[in-house]
């Protein structure tokens, strides 16, 4: 096997999901623990202070003290090479959030046993399984009070609509919370130390035929309700199929706690086993295999401004197939330009290290001076590749937005076109008008003040946003077969149009786009906007 057939098939990407203080960073900190790069574990953890080192660059961050940037972690761990995509949540949650998912060949999904399937979590897991990357469960939290294991597994397959494999099982929550049994191994490993909460928990391994042992360390009434349990769950879940998991369909899902460290290693050895090395993309209509082709990556997420001195912006790509070599020229092909990627770097969570190579499925932060969008493909100059797009993700919040001194409208349609052009905001216009009505549609109400702070900041444009009560929009999937004069929806639909003249709606609520399309048999629309 050739080197970089070796440092690809080494790799493995992945983004977790979860929603807000379920222990996504947590967690994240014991993997970054594991694969020894100990420095690291404080800053994935330090939201308010080492996050910030690298996302100072906007004022309205420090004013909120939240980020809204997001990194990427690498690290080695049992001769695997690991990404771990971050996935900005709470209030800094945006289109970008989604777009991070594209660049990920999997994804590990983090619970709160205690809550369940909650809403972001719902809609990051509706963007992985739009992709059919493989899923894996890790139920947090067992350390404290937990939902009815039974019931969990039931919320996520109704939920979600995927299959659920426990791989392990938890014996008690709480302070009553004994291990886990493995039950592909048939024994139980112990966890030493719920009493004390925060001090690790230590792993004794016991078989389930050491009847002896388990009477002791269990007791006989947990004892019992695991043979139960066992049984029950034997006889109902669906067996393993790694092919189902490697499709999206089936979750192996696994319990523990982030917190007290109990269970993340098996969950982070079992992970590494059944997940995939870097994916195939499509090029037009073929899949461009990792190992068999030269660099080639596309542009998933660009970063404005990341230093304010240098106004820079920088690129993030996920690198799709072969070695990325920093002294060779590559192909811009949307620009149709050859050119030396500048200042290739690693973006860690609070330094950025300058590389010279890097591997399929690794990302890579180039510096961008305004010539990529999102979706664009590189590759080597005698190559013919051309990846297919980042769709548009359904944003959830709109606004009208006018600037407030009508001689600056020049920098004002400059401004919001390049501000949309980086993938922070999108906008539209009336479906019947020009451009003298911008209506802007963001994922995350934060994108809001991005846009006003950037625009006043940086283009010297005051506006005044006006919301607009929309919640819901839909692109629509045959518009060549709907005359959309003729549509006829609900009376709160709203009819807009992207840049390019893409007819699209706009709904209050559910029912008015289920009676939108009773009311127009045929018609067809989309959650995602074609990229
Ligand atoms: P997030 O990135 O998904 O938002 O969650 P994060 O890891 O920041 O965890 C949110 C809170 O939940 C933190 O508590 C964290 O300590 C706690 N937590 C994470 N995993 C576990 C677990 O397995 N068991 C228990 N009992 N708690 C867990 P916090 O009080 O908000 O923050 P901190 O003061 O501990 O930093």
């Amino acid at each position: 096997m050739s080197n970089i057939t070796e440092e690809i098939n080494k790799r493995r990407t992945f983004a977790i999901i979860s929603h807000p203080d379920a222990g996504k960073t947590t967690l994240t900190e014991k993997f970054l623990l594991y694969g020894g790069a100990i420095n690291l574990a404080g800053s994935v953890k330090g939201k308010a202070t080492a996050r910030h080192a690298v996302s100072d660059w906007m004022e309205i961050e420090k004013e909120r003290g939240i980020s809204v940037t997001s990194s990427v972690l690498q690290f080695n761990y049992d001769g695997y090479c690991i990404n771990i995509l971050d996935t900005p949540g709470h209030q800094d949650f945006s289109e970008d959030t989604y777009r991070t998912l594209m660049a990920a060949d999997s994804a590990v999904m983090v619970i709160d046993a205690s809550k369940g399937v909650e809403a972001q979590t719902r809609k990051l897991f509706k963007v992985c399984g739009m992709r059919g990357i493989p899923i894996f469960t890790f139920i947090n939290k067992m350390d404290r009070d937990a939902n009815d294991t039974f019931e969990l597994l039931d919320e996520i397959e109704k939920e979600l609509g995927i299959a659920t494999c426990p791989v392990n099982w938890p014996i008690g929550s709480g302070k009553r919370f004994k291990g886990v049994y493995d039950r592909h191994e048939n024994h139980v490993l112990t966890f030493s130390d719920t009493e004390k909460g925060t001090k690790e928990g230590e792993t004794t391994i016991i078989s389930m035929d050491d009847e002896e042992t388990l009477m002791e360390v269990l007791g006989d009434e947990a004892l019992e309700t695991l043979r139960d349990e066992i049984e029950l769950l034997d006889g109902a879940s669906v067996e393993f199929d790694l092919d189902e998991v490697r499709r999206g369909k089936l979750t192996p899902v696994f319990f523990g706690s982030a917190l007290t460290n109990f269970g993340v290693e098996i969950f982070l050895q079992n992970f590494l086993k059944m997940a995939t090395t870097p994916l195939p993309r499509i090029s037009q209509g073929e899949n461009v295999e990792p190992v068999e082709n030269d660099f080639s990556a596309f542009v998933f997420k660009i970063q404005a401004n990341m230093n304010k001195a240098h106004r820079d912006r920088i690129a993030f790509m996920r690198i799709c197939s072969g070695k990325f070599d920093a002294t060779k020229e590559v192909r811009h092909v949307q620009g149709g330009k050859n050119m030396r990627l500048s200042q290739p770097q690693q973006i860690m969570a609070d330094e950025r290290k300058i590389l010279s190579e890097a591997y399929a499925g690794d990302i890579i932060g180039v510096f961008d001076p305004g010539i990529f969008s999102i979706g664009d493909t590189v590759c080597m100059p005698k190559d013919n590749i051309c990846y297919e797009g980042i769709p548009t993700f359904a944003p959830e919040h709109f606004a009208r937005v006018r600037q407030m001194d009508t001689m600056k409208r020049k920098q004002f349609i400059k401004g919001v076109n390049q501000i949309a052009q980086e993938g922070a905001i999108q906008i539209f216009q009336e479906f019947n008008t020009g451009m003298e009505e911008i209506i802007v549609g963001v994922v995350g109400v934060l994108q809001f003040d991005v846009l006003k702070y950037r625009l006043e900041n940086e283009y010297n444009v005051e506006i005044k946003l006006e919301p607009l009560p929309y919640e819901h929009i839909r692109w629509i999937e045959n518009k060549d077969e709907v005359d959309l004069a003729k549509l006829s929806g609900t009376s709160d639909m709203k009819k807009i149009k992207d840049l390019k003249g893409n007819p699209l709606l706009l709904f209050i609520n559910q029912w008015s786009i289920g009676m939108t399309l009773d009311r127009n048999k045929g018609l067809v629309l989309s959650e995602f906007g074609r990229g």
